[in-house]
């Protein structure tokens, strides 16, 4: 709801209000945090009426008209406000102050056309103000959705000469109180590394320049309370939806007002703004927790569940996939592919995605980038004789492609080198991966991308393209935003007339994990980083601002290829439960145990889908130490343990389950997990009622075939029992295999499942 009253604007959903109010024809801001009434706006308030020794008045007639020390939806440059401004420009190549004050309002009743993604179904504020002396007009719209907000701003040049935009934020925020900054920064496998730092008067900065949103410093961050706690506490989260170069600074007055801003990152930017045009900023979201940490996350998911990815796909079961890319890489045939497709299809999966080496001559990852004619070689009857034949097999059929770069070893680059981005004064190219990115500025590449890709996609049964992008381009400089913009509007030519098409995105894993991709593909491959130790930080980091649905996990080998950690199946499972679940490990190496544990974890994930992709996420802890995931929806809860190294002589350990109703009679069941007898190594004497050589040819035979229970268990008790925590069953403690026990050693992990005990089961 946006209501208008006396030069005060009061926006409102069910959990949060944000107020601010014309001021001398400024908008000064008042409140974001919990709901408040309209006319508390005054007691809202700040009272700066003495002023500060020091300051510059905007306004000689008293000492409170100092824009320095206001709380401002916006500020220019030049007038008094020395904090940082959410816009720099120049004219005749000289930096122009800026001074922008209130002209009107209006409640916008159609979302405007954009060449950018913006959140869905808003209520929508536009606040005009203007520049008479600069010949400029901003428009500042305030989106209300049922769990967040949304900003952007948008400039339009009414005078008669260009201006230059050096700098200009979709949003300037001001909180006041004491705040720790959350970030999320890495790199590739090493992805969502949360880092929190106090905020001070000293600016703090996030900034991607690469042009994507990238893995070094994901645009989504939250401010909290010091004390705050996954349940209690002041959280506000931010994000941006824009997949480029992003910029967010965070510093606070000495008035004790924190100053937000979010937008495009400045390095590298120049926009020129000629008379008559207009420049939208991307949209930024916001939103309010009074709840902790799992408060802000749960507005999050929702938001992005139901207000940002695509219609088709809101609520919508995702397919358990199985991808070629870590079984096969390059090296496939058809009949290889569907083999594995075979066995896939008998474990329980539901689509088979053929990753990257499909096309041109493509055996390595050094040409064909840009060439999508099939290679005939490795698929005989093309894509569509292989989308058939999954399909008789009962299995969908996805396809990998890496559309915005070119090999210069590619069909497509010698017919067109100037398709390429390249230095612009001629340097020699730097290629990663053997790479170039594509002008996506350019006209005929964007057509030419839309009739490769579309062209594909109507040629076989295709139901799922996972879209990759692997190297930035240092050549992208200025031209990084433009690039942005064609990239939106080839996902909107290609997708918006296929909506149920599955886009999966992926750039070298996380490296474009962002609200702007979000919103043409509901789900994005988190890290090439499948090692379940490390999935557990990436998914949890990523968990506070994006909700499972979104998370692409699947189920690889081990030891890994990334950190050559051995881990037991089930933990490679059970991680990837809380996500999309998928395989990605050659099937054809698996030990009849192995196959029946991922038959079991299937049929779970089959059994708890719409919980583990829709249901409440939340973070937290056993009283023994080990991660804790909890996802619940009406019917159900999920529970997954994570142990990391295990100690000797464990002690007890409870886990707690939240959000049930305490009178209540609940039951908890162990996801049945199995173990291979190898596991045991020479402790197999003590393990099997038989005497057998632990490496004797009796041992491997039964390796693999024989099968042992880990961790069995079922709980009946109240929800008022399992929130004060129901006793595990013991882990491993040196004293011999017990099939009540949790056999586990390193990385062990269990998931539950809690439902309601039926009434026909009480009588
Ligand atoms: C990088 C991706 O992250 C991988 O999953 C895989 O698709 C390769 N590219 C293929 O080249």
């Amino acid at each position: 709801m946006i209501s208008v009253n006396h030069g005060v604007f009061h926006l409102q959903n069910s959990k949060s209000s944000y107020l601010f109010r014309v001021k001398d024809g400024y908008l000064e801001h008042l409140h974001f945090g919990a709901r408040v009434q309209t006319g508390d706006a005054q007691a809202l308030a700040p009272l700066p009426g003495c002023g500060w020794g020091g300051s510059t008045l905007y306004d000689e007639r008293s000492n409170d008209r100092c824009l320095d020390a206001l709380p401002l939806e916006w500020s220019g440059a030049g007038r008094g406000d020395y904090r940082e401004s959410p816009i720099e420009l120049s004219a005749g190549g000289e930096a122009i102050t800026t001074d922008f004050r209130f002209s009107g309002s209006e409640i916008v009743k159609e979302q405007p056309q954009s060449a950018l993604p913006f959140s869905r179904g808003q209520t929508l504020l536009a606040v005009h103000l203007a520049d008479k002396e600069a010949g400029l007009r901003l428009t500042l719209y305030y989106g209300v959705l049922p769990t967040a907000f949304t900003r952007r701003a948008v400039l339009e040049n009414c005078g008669a000469l260009p201006v230059s935009i050096r700098k200009f934020m979709s949003a300037c925020t001001e909180l006041p109180g004491a705040f720790c900054l959350h970030t999320f920064s890495g790199g590739w496998i090493a992805e969502m590394q949360h880092t929190v730092t106090p905020v001070t008067m000293a600016r703090s900065c996030l900034e991607s320049t690469t042009g994507a949103s990238s893995n070094r410093a994901n645009p989504g961050f939250l401010l909290a309370a010091p004390d705050a706690t996954e349940t209690d506490g002041v959280v506000y989260g931010f994000n941006l939806l824009y997949s480029g170069s992003h910029y967010l600074s965070v510093q606070k007055s000495l008035q004790g007002v924190t100053r937000i801003l979010q937008g495009i990152s400045p390095a590298n930017f120049e926009w020129t703004l000629a008379p008559g045009e207009r420049f939208e900023t991307p949209e930024a979201v916001m939103a309010y927790s009074g709840a902790g940490y799992g408060g802000l996350s749960e507005q999050f998911h929702t938001y992005v569940n139901q207000s940002l990815i695509p219609p088709y796909w809101q609520n919508r079961p995702r397919p358990i996939v199985y991808n070629s890319w870590e079984g096969c890489m390059f090296d496939f045939t058809e009949t290889k592919l569907l083999r594995l497709g075979k066995t896939a299809a008998q474990l329980g999966c539901e689509l088979f995605v053929l990753d990257d080496g499909w096309f041109g001559r493509r055996n390595s990852d050094t040409s064909s980038l840009g060439d999508y004619t099939v290679n005939t070689k490795k698929l005989p009857h093309g894509l569509k004789g292989l989308g058939e034949k999954l399909g008789a097999i009962g299995l969908g059929f996805g396809l990998w492609f890496e559309p915005e770069s070119v090999s210069p070893d590619s069909e497509l680059y010698r017919a067109h080198p100037d398709w390429a981005l390249h230095d612009n004064l001629g340097r020699k190219d730097l290629l990663g991966r053997h790479q170039l990115l594509l002008d996506l500025t350019k006209p005929a590449v964007r057509d030419y991308i839309v009739q490769q890709v579309g062209g594909i996609l109507d040629s076989a049964p295709i139901r799922y393209v996972k879209w990759d992008m692997n190297r930035h381009s240092c050549a992208l400089g200025a031209k990084q935003h433009a690039f942005i913009l064609g990239l939106y509007d080839v996902l909107h030519r290609i997708f918006d007339g296929r909506p149920e098409i599955l886009l999966e995105s992926c750039s070298s894993g996380g490296n474009r994990f962002d609200c702007g991709i979000l919103y043409f593909s509901p789900q994005i491959w988190c890290s090439d980083n499948t090692d379940p130790v490390e999935r557990l930080r990436i998914q949890t980091s990523l968990s506070y601002l994006y909700p499972p649905s979104c998370f692409g996990a699947h189920v690889s080998a081990s030891p890994h290829a990334q950190t050559l950690r051995a881990t037991p199946l089930s933990t490679r499972g059970n991680v990837s439960l809380f996500g999309c679940l998928g395989y990605e490990l050659d099937l054809s190496e698996l030990l009849p145990v192995e196959a029946e544990e991922i038959r079991s974890q299937i049929a779970f994930y089959k059994a708890h889908r719409q919980t583990l992709l829709y249901g409440r996420f939340s973070r937290g802890q056993t009283d023994g130490g080990a991660l804790v995931w909890q996802m619940q929806s009406q019917t159900q809860t999920v529970s997954g343990v994570f142990h990391g190294l295990q100690p000797a002589a464990p002690g007890y350990e409870r886990l707690s389950v939240t959000g049930l109703d305490t009178e209540t009679l609940y039951r908890l069941e162990s996801r049945p997990q199995l173990l291979r007898v190898g596991a045991f190594g020479s402790l197999l004497r003590h393990v099997l009622p038989v005497k057998l050589k632990p490496n004797g040819i009796a041992i491997s035979a039964a390796d693999g075939h024989y099968k042992m229970y880990d961790g069995a268990q079922t709980v009946t008790a109240s929800g008022a029992a399992f929130a004060a925590g129901v006793a595990l069953i013991p882990r491993f403690s040196g004293t011999g295999y017990d099939p009540n026990g949790r056999m586990q050693s390193d990385f062990g992990s269990n998931v539950y499942s809690i439902k309601e005990v039926s009434t026909h089961e009480k009588l």
